[in-house]
């Protein structure tokens, strides 16, 4: 299931890195998010029917990201995963989750709009992808204001 997502250009297409191009990379990804240090990364795999359908978490905490397959794409799945790591997140005391996104990623952006979060900052050419340059909007959701 994460190959299948990882490896599809549509799903990947403002992702932080190309899509995957063999089994093995999916595979050292999903291995290196099982061995993370959990006190600076917490992440999940978010399970639809018992089915893996997608991840959601913070890689380097505050920062969160987030897939899904696309078969499980615009049914409002996202948003449901979203409600469950805020609950979490603010019963583990995170100050705040941040999300770093690409602004021409609409539904990255309406689903982070509607849980609340506000936008911080802009900035332009913040990440090279596959030789392309791409734009950030930052944005927050306060959990455990100090
Ligand atoms: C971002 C992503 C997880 C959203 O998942 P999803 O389950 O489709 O989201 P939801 O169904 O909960 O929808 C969230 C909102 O976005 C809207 N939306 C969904 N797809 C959209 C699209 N292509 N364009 C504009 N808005 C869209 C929905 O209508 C909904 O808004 P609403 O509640 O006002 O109707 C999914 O599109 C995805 O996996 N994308 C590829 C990976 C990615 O870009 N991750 C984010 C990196 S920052």
């Amino acid at each position: 299931m994460f190959h299948a997502a990882m490896s599809d250009p549509g799903v990947m297409r403002y992702w932080a890195t190309p899509p995957h191009p063999d089994l093995a990379m999916t595979e050292q990804w999903l291995a290196d998010m099982i061995a993370a240090d959990p006190l600076i990364s917490d992440d999940f795999v978010i399970e639809y029917q018992g089915q893996p359908i997608g991840k959601m978490g913070c890689w380097r905490l505050p920062e969160f990201g987030y897939l899904l397959h696309p078969a499980f794409h615009g049914q409002g799945l996202a948003s449901e995963a979203l409600a469950g790591l805020v609950h979490y997140m603010r019963r583990r005391g995170l100050p705040r989750l941040r999300a770093d996104v690409d602004p021409r990623n609409a539904a990255s952006l309406r689903l982070l709009e509607r849980a609340g979060f506000i936008e911080t900052g802009r900035a332009n050419r913040t990440w090279l992808v596959g030789g392309e340059w791409c734009d950030s909007v930052y944005l927050e959701l306060a959990l455990n204001p100090s």
